[in-house]
């Protein structure tokens, strides 16, 4: 069985190769490295410098490495320029998506598994977020991802596709510096780069409804979540399933719970300035991993101590 994976040249999808190799797959990249980078992705792993658009390239590419199913990763996922940009969104994510599945509906790929997010789930209205939990997207990016799931879950109605969207919440740490998340945009690299600048991290908002006031989120080590891809895929390679899974550990996390952290692991004395609340914030919620540990056998092994310090070793060997 071979897999193409696009946007295999970033951040999550560089893990995710690698786990694929190490779990003997098959895979072959395909990346138009808009923000994936090329040395993510290892000499012996075939690369396709394409867009899912590109439906000549895509098609070329499942037939010329005999694909049989597709991971999708490849995607804009920056909330707040979603928010300003709305229709980039939607081209990209669900326009791009869209070229993407009539490709494989062209060359007879049947097999689909799509990386999705929390941000389905808006502002939950309990914080243990189950696949029952009500869907409404706060952002575009959020109803880009929500209707990928659905443009997958109608052509499963109309004909034979087998499908599964993983649900992340939030991703950190890396398996080797080299593949670290290069993106300053969440939390642990954010509190990173500020350290490394001299500057204190900031924490927004304390005065939310929770144990020290801060928000809650469930972090998710990347090299457990690429496990969760390798478990999903070999679901999808033995039988025919349309599911959506969270993938989280299941355990709720403050921000100053993560930044007392960052202290223990950098051995840095810092203080950490409390600034307001960032617009469109939930105040808490995490994963309710029960479905995927339950259906694929899978459960993070990694914890925070793990996400920190290969961030740290990471942000170090910049
Ligand atoms: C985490 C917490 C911030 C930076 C995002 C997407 C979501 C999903 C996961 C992909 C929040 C707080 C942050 C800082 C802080 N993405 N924070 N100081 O927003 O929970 O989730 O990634 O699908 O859709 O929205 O992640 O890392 O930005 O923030 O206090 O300097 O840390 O307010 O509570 P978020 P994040």
């Amino acid at each position: 069985m071979t897999w193409l994976l696009t946007g295999g040249a970033g951040y999550i999808g560089a893990h995710i190769v690698r786990a694929f190799q190490q779990a003997g797959m098959g895979v072959v990249v395909l990346d138009d490295l808009s923000t994936g980078i090329r040395e993510n992705v290892a000499a012996d792993v075939p690369f396709v410098d394409a867009s899912v658009a590109d439906s000549a390239a895509v098609a070329t590419a499942l037939r010329e490495h005999s694909v049989t199913g597709v991971l999708h990763l490849a995607a804009k996922k920056a909330v707040g320029e979603s928010v300003a940009k709305p229709l980039y969104y939607w081209d990209e994510n669900v326009g791009g998506m869209r070229s993407l599945l009539q490709t494989c509906l062209d060359t007879g790929v049947d097999r689909v598994l799509f990386s999705s997010s929390a941000a389905v789930y808006g502002t939950p209205p309990t914080e243990f977020v189950n696949e029952e939990t009500p869907t409404v997207p706060m952002s575009p990016y959020g109803e880009t991802k929500l209707a990928g799931e659905w443009m997958l879950r109608d052509l499963a109605a109309a004909g034979p596709l087998r499908w599964a969207a993983l649900r992340y919440f939030n991703v950190a740490g890396t398996r080797a510096p080299e593949l670290a998340d290069r993106g300053v945009a969440n939390l642990v690299p954010m509190a990173l780069q500020a350290l490394s600048e001299g500057r204190n991290p900031q924490v927004f908002g304390d005065d939310y409804d929770t144990r020290d006031g801060s928000c809650v989120r469930d972090y998710i080590h990347v090299v457990d979540l690429a496990e969760a891809h390798v478990a999903a895929a070999r679901r999808l390679d033995e039988r025919d399933t349309g599911e959506v899974y969270n993938v989280g550990r299941g355990e709720g996390v403050t921000v100053k719970e993560v930044l007392e952290k960052v202290r223990e692991v950098t051995g840095i004395d810092f203080r950490y300035d409390v600034v307001g609340r960032r617009p469109g914030d939930p105040a808490a919620y995490f994963a309710d991993p029960t479905k995927i540990s339950k259906d694929l056998g899978w459960s993070a092994r990694y914890d925070l101590d793990d996400m920190v310090r290969s961030a740290w070793e990471a942000w170090q060997a910049r």
